[in-house]
């Protein structure tokens, strides 16, 4: 396993524990793709046809055979000018003014452990669980070079890739696309799944075959956003859940992305992952490196399921990192929603109380702690504690919270600024906004320029300051609008600011990190518009929408879940009827959907009668206890809720023992039918007894036949079941 390079045929060989990733350099120095599947033995170069193709040209070299075209064979790193028409990975602008580009082998290196990328987020293992091959491609007319670099993680079935390009010749060169993986296939019917949506719905799954032309999703907002996320399936078009070949992509980056998926002129499908070429046009002077961020592949030959469960393992212990990488997370309860603005210390203290005496582990003190903070139209980018709201310190309020034995939490966005604030009138120019022009508004708000280091720094310091003064044990980084107006006063190359600037949050925090090592760090814009896999290197955990209707949170957790593992995932239970959307849903229900990750409340106890607090604080006590089984067990959604009647998923523990079993009943009708569900992933001979009332089952009937779910009258009901193997 790991990687092989065959000297004689020059053909790389990337094996994991089930897939095979095979490549050559042929003789002219190009790399083609040959395989990427099924582990299989042995070269795959035969799978590769030339004919004489009409109008699809030839290199030079070639000479006399027709039969060689960069339009028609597989390769490893497609770019525009060499003769491919397709979609490709690289566009570049040569110091001449020209848009050709002839990658052509110059040397390889395969050494043991994962590269990392300097200033971006990656995968990373120890040097015994990864090996690493660099290929340098070079363009012998400008000295432009592209090192592709292949990370290879056997035991999770994973292979990452990412490319550097560097500039050896004389000229300064732009970069105006930039993919890190490229996937073609020779033949086959493929399905594209992607994952859509908008703020307080996001990740709809969608699927779809492809066809001739090109489809493309992406972000154009500065941020990988709740439209569309940067992570996408391709399917064999009879593949489902549990059976048949699968291909994933997830770009491991925080911003604009774009993903194409296009069917050619001989019913080959190209797929490619990388940054948004728009208003991408990165200088790259002599010397200069650019790095194109990672993609993350996986192949599953047993449908979406495994495919998921291969990423939520690489992302639990190869992506997320810190301490809360492997800790429990604690129970919070957030003021968000209990009391959105309207808080004061006291409020705050008799939150706590309540929080307290039902047992949770944490209070997080939302927007509004800071500046002149009273409504969402200013004071972003004040971060100072707004002590007369607070009626003391905010020292003083954590060490209140600490005393009632709870950990406290804040909520920054560090990336914002407001008009209606000290910071702006004292820095107009640190907002990105084009000279000559009004900028767009979001929220009433604009985003400052994060590319620049002097207003990071100054941002820094001042959130330093506050948390270096209180115990302040985990912050929520929000970030609550698109990006427009992308324009630096600190550069004159307008097309290197939107990636500059997602350096610079990365940037900000990996400082943070290091500086606090023991806090724990919730991602969020505006809920699930940064959830990606970039994010999940500094922020272990993300909040998964604003939306906190459970009926909803089936669905968008339900897509979350194809590539993010339970770990990552906020889930807090609210108050009904639901902020968002007006519907009721017993607390029984919210409980058992919020228990689907990192686990919370988001309303006021106060506002709950006793009996509702007594079945919070049982709520509170089975999280804890089911916590290791849901942050690390392996995931498996058992229904569609976009095709059943049923959302159910299950938690099984990797050694099998342990099963926790979620189903909600998403529709009620007049004389219902039986709901059956079947479980996955049990030990076919075990036995299995159910919690409460001692039923047992073998793990094979479980799985081959289901169980019954019952039929009780009510809307949205909801059954969580534990088993545990006795035999
Ligand atoms: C965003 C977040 C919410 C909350 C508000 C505060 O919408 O997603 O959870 O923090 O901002 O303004």
């Amino acid at each position: 396993m790991g990687i092989q390079f065959q000297e004689e045929k020059r053909i790389f060989t990337l094996q994991t524990e089930h897939t095979a990733y095979q490549f050559k350099i042929d003789s002219f120095g190009f790399l083609l793709h040959l395989y990427y599947g099924e582990r299989t033995e042995g070269d795959m170069d035969y799978l590769l046809t030339y004919y004489d193709r009409g109008f699809s040209g030839n290199p030079y070299e070639a000479d006399r055979d027709r039969t060689y075209s960069m339009d028609v064979l597989p390769q490893e790193f497609p770019c525009m000018g060499n003769g491919d028409y397709r979609n490709t990975a690289l566009v570049l602008k040569n110091g001449d003014g020209a848009y050709s580009c002839d990658f052509r082998y110059a040397g390889h290196r395969i050494y043991k452990g994962k590269y990392a990328l300097k200033g971006l987020p990656a995968v990373y293992a120890a040097e015994s669980q990864a090996e690493t091959l660099e290929v340098v491609l070079e363009d012998r007319a400008s000295r432009l070079q592209a090192v592709l670099l292949y990370g290879v993680l056997p035991k999770c079935d994973i292979i990452t890739r990412s490319v550097r390009i560097i500039n050896k010749g004389r000229k300064k060169a732009y970069i105006e696309k930039a993919a890190s993986a490229c996937l073609d296939f020779l033949y086959g019917n493929y399905d594209f799944i992607s994952f859509y949506g908008r703020h307080c719905m996001e990740r709809c799954f969608q699927r779809m075959p492809v066809s001739h032309g090109t489809y493309s999703i992406g972000s154009r907002r500065g941020t990988s956003s709740h439209q569309y996320n940067p992570a996408v399936i391709l399917a064999d078009e009879h593949a489902t859940e549990t059976a048949g070949l699968c291909y994933g992509m997830v770009f491991v980056f925080s911003g604009g992305f774009q993903m194409e998926v296009e069917k050619d002129q001989f019913n080959q499908t190209r797929a490619v992952m990388g940054l948004q070429s728009e208003q991408l046009c990165y200088p790259l002077p002599p010397e200069g490196e650019f790095i194109v961020p990672e993609t993350v592949l996986t192949c599953s030959t047993e449908g979406f399921g495994q495919l998921s469960r291969n990423y939520h393992r690489c992302f639990r212990k190869h992506l997320c990192r810190g301490k809360y990488r492997d800790a429990l997370r604690p129970v919070l309860i957030n003021s968000w929603e209990a009391d959105y603005f309207g808080f004061t210390g006291s409020s705050i203290l008799r939150l706590a109380d309540d929080a307290a005496r039902l047992g949770m582990d944490m209070v997080v003190l939302d927007d509004g702690w800071f500046g002149e903070r009273d409504n969402d139209d200013c004071a972003l980018g004040d971060w100072y504690v707004n002590e007369k709201k607070l009626g003391g310190t905010l020292g003083e309020l954590a060490e209140n919270i600490n005393r009632r034995g709870l950990k406290f939490g804040l909520w920054i966005e560090p990336e914002m600024i407001s008009e209606n604030s000290q910071l702006y009138r004292e820095h107009p120019d640190w907002v990105m906004a084009v000279p000559g022009r009004k900028p767009v508004r979001g929220r009433y708000q604009l985003v400052l320029d994060f590319s620049r280091e002097d207003v990071r720094q100054t941002v820094f310091d001042q959130i330093c300051s506050v948390l270096d003064n209180a115990n302040v044990e985990y912050v929520k980084w929000d970030m609550n609008r698109s990006i427009a107006d992308v324009y630096s006063l600190k550069t004159n190359e307008q097309g290197r600011v939107l990636y500059d600037y997602v350096l610079g949050v990365y940037d900000f925090l990996e400082k943070l990190g290091k500086r606090y090592p023991d806090m724990l760090i919730e991602g969020c814009s505006g809920g699930g518009g940064r959830y990606d896999a970039g994010m999940l290197y500094y922020t272990p955990q993300i909040w998964c929408s604003d939306n906190t209707d459970a009926v909803d949170r089936v669905k968008i957790q339900y897509g979350t879940s194809f590539f993010y593992p339970a770990s990552t995932v906020g889930a807090h239970v609210s108050a009904v009827p639901n902020h968002q959307t007006g519907r009721q849903v017993s607390l029984h229900t919210r409980g058992v959907v919020a228990m689907a990750g990192a686990f919370g409340y988001e309303l006021d106890p106060a506002k709950l009668s006793p009996r509702e607090q007594e079945e919070i604080k049982e709520q509170i006590r089975q999280y804890h206890r089911f916590a290791p089984l849901i942050l690390n067990g392996d995931y498996y959604r058992l229904t569609s809720p976009y095709e059943e009647e049923t959302g159910a998923w299950a938690f099984v523990s990797e050694d099998k023992s342990e099963v926790l079993l979620n189903v909600v009943m998403l529709e009620i009708h007049g004389n219902m039918t039986t709901n059956y569900v079947k479980l996955q992933g049990l030990a076919p001979e075990g036995i299995y007894e159910e919690e409460g009332t001692g039923r047992r089952y073998t793990g094979r009937a479980l799985m081959a036949a289901g169980l019954p779910m019952p039929i009780e009258l009510g809307e949205y009901l909801a059954y969580q079941m534990y088993f545990r193997r006795v035999e």
